[in-house]
């Protein structure tokens, strides 16, 4: 004979409804009529808790498979581990609360059920993409891991100022320098890798010249970084006006009219990119930064660096090689602490961009294949669904992809012509219900009409096992501080940059600390004016942080990161 229990939970709009509906079902568990189950059935009150454990044998619930699950959602039927809806996984991240029935939604990117760990971000403007890459990132570095970002925006600025990260300005009067040719290249086999690249790297360069990239073309570049090289073996620093140098150079001694004019051409072709061309500073100097901050955020200046650009594809390539160096340094560092494979988040705006070249694709794809086994956990972002149905090594990587996150699409006319609400659905097997779902999915605004409490996303997940993606939808809320934290509209951007003015000792260079507690006394509703009055009213000689929230104070360490010390 086989006894089962059964828990039910009912839900109702209001009290009255809910004794109805009560009523029926408890007919229908009680009752002799057609379809009624003639249980003996008990109603319970009570909270979560102590609910559940009254259902376990003796009232113990000390198994750890269900104490694990048993805080899952607020229901007591919710709470039984095969019935969980949320789409995140066991344990991890708090990422945020399934809709409808509120269970806490967790994402552990390293659980054993993924295929890899590849994930895109998806939605229109403004839904809140970056904001919830960024509440992700925070508490996955506070788990000991890496991440690096890459956006158009500048909205990781705030985030690399109280977690210890460095935020890196590309294009401009003030650019960074990444020079490609620096990398590792002590051994026979490093330098042939590094050799790889660097041609490579001229690839995409030359690619949107117009000029095919011929067999010639490229072992003339291969020839010539190789010549580099071997010209600065005793420590000299390989740079690109050595290569444009030494085309000119061979140019001189070609007697064939044609050879002379393809040394020339290709010579000229990177001139933008050498001495004093226009993305010299960017390309032809020293690297200006290091590769071992555990938090390093790339901001891309679309004025100056504009995405249809050959430059533009060429340092979305060179991050490859910087992500693929700060996943080495990541993993090295994990050794020495003892620890397994660190994860490496790699955050990209419009990411697909580095899909655009044949180069790109092979290192995505060699992501793929490694899967669990590397650290690194790409994030693309996009707004346009026209990247993917243009491009058919984005729409492979979006069919390879185990996780997706989908925010508000309302608007139907991608540029591709291809609604991309359908385009999803059909690629993800939804349900119609599930894709008309995702040009409804909207925020909720906080009770102070201020701020959003939550923005709503379409979390998707493929997994090893199920045929059908699990799926539903996650509201992601926010706290004060996060809002103030993450925000990126330009308004938010400059009342949080006067309240770290207001708070800082020195304004012009304020101190990771000094930016937390600036979060903080704007998440409590002070104003920078209330904080500038109260700096005032100070005795010549005391420091203003001392008596602007003690609390805050209490967390900071000495160096720029109060949360995320250095070890
Ligand atoms: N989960 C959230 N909770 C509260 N507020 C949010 C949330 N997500 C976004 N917002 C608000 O919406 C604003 C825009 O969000 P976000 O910068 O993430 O947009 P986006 O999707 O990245 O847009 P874009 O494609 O233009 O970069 C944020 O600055 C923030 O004020
Ligand atoms: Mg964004």
């Amino acid at each position: 004979m086989v006894r089962a229990g059964i828990y039910v939970t009912v839900f109702a709009p209001d009290k009255d409804s809910l004794a109805v509906r009560a009523d029926a079902l408890w007919g229908l568990l009680t009752g002799t009529g057609a379809g009624a189950l003639d249980a003996r059935a008990a109603r319970a009150r009570g909270v979560q808790g102590p609910l559940l454990r009254a259902t376990r044998p003796l009232g113990r619930n000390d198994a750890p498979r269900y104490t694990t699950y048993k805080m899952y959602a607020e229901t007591v039927g919710n709470a039984w581990a095969a019935i969980v809806r949320s789409p995140g996984t066991a344990s991890g991240v708090l990422i945020g609360r399934a809709e409808g029935d509120g269970a806490l939604v967790h994402l552990n990117i390293a659980d054993r059920a993924f295929k890899n760990r590849l994930i895109d971000v998806f939605g229109g403007s403004g839904q809140g993409k970056s904001f919830f890459v960024q509440k992700f990132m925070l508490p996955v570095l506070l788990r000991n891991s890496w991440a690096t970002a890459v956006d158009t925006v500048g909205g990781y600025e705030t985030l690399c100022a109280i977690a210890g990260g460095q935020t890196i300005q590309l294009g401009g009067p003030r650019t960074a320098a990444i020079n490609i040719w620096d990398g590792p290249r002590a051994t026979e086999e490093e330098l042939a890798a590094r050799v790889r690249f660097v041609v490579r790297a001229h690839e995409v360069l030359l690619a949107e010249s117009g000029r095919p990239i011929t067999g010639r073309i490229r072992s003339v570049v291969g020839q010539g970084v190789r010549a580099v090289y071997t010209a600065c073996r005793r420590g000299e620093t390989p740079t690109e006006r050595r290569l444009v140098d030494w085309l000119e150079e061979q140019a001189t001694h070609q007697e064939d009219h044609e050879d002379k004019r393809l040394f020339k051409d290709v010579a000229a072709d990177l001139y933008p990119y050498a001495r004093d061309g226009e993305h010299a500073a960017l390309v032809d100097r020293p690297t200006s930064f290091g590769f071992d901050t555990r938090l390093l955020a790339f901001h891309i200046d679309p004025k100056e660096l504009r995405p249809d650009t050959p430059i533009y594809a060429f340092v979305m390539f060179a991050m490859t090689d910087i992500a693929d160096r700060r996943d080495a340094l990541a993993q090295a560092w994990g050794r020495r602490a003892g620890r397994g494979t660190v994860q490496h988040l790699l955050a990209i705006d419009e990411g697909w961009n580095i899909l655009r070249h044949e180069a790109g694709q092979d290192w995505v794809a060699g992501i793929g294949r490694t899967g669990r086994h590397s650290g690194m956990v790409p994030m693309f972002v996009s707004q346009k669904l026209s990247d993917l149905t243009s491009n058919r090594a984005a729409a492979a990587y979006f069919d390879q992809t185990s996780l997706h996150f989908i925010f508000n699409m309302h608007d139907t006319n991608d540029e591709s012509g291809v609604d991309p609400r359908q385009w999803i659905a059909g690629k993800l097997r939804l349900t119609d219900g599930e894709a008309a779902r995702i040009g409804t999915l909207a925020g909720k605004e906080a009770a102070d009409k201020k701020r959003l409490e939550y923005a709503q996303m379409f979390m998707i997940r493929t997994t090893k096992t199920a045929s059908r993606p699990v799926r539903g939808v996650v509201n992601v809320p926010s706290s004060p501080e996060e809002a103030w934290l993450f925000a990126s509209d330009p308004d938010d951007k400059e009342y949080r940059a006067r309240m770290v003015r207001a708070v800082a000792a020195d304004p012009e260079h304020p101190t990771g600390e000094e930016v937390y507690q600036a979060v903080c006394l704007l998440a409590e509703g002070a104003t920078p004016a209330e904080v500038d009055a109260a700096r005032q009213a100070l005795p010549p000689g005391a420091a203003a942080s001392d008596d602007i929230d003690e609390r805050d104070t209490a967390t900071a360490g000495t160096g720029g990161a109060p949360w995320i010390a250095a070890r």
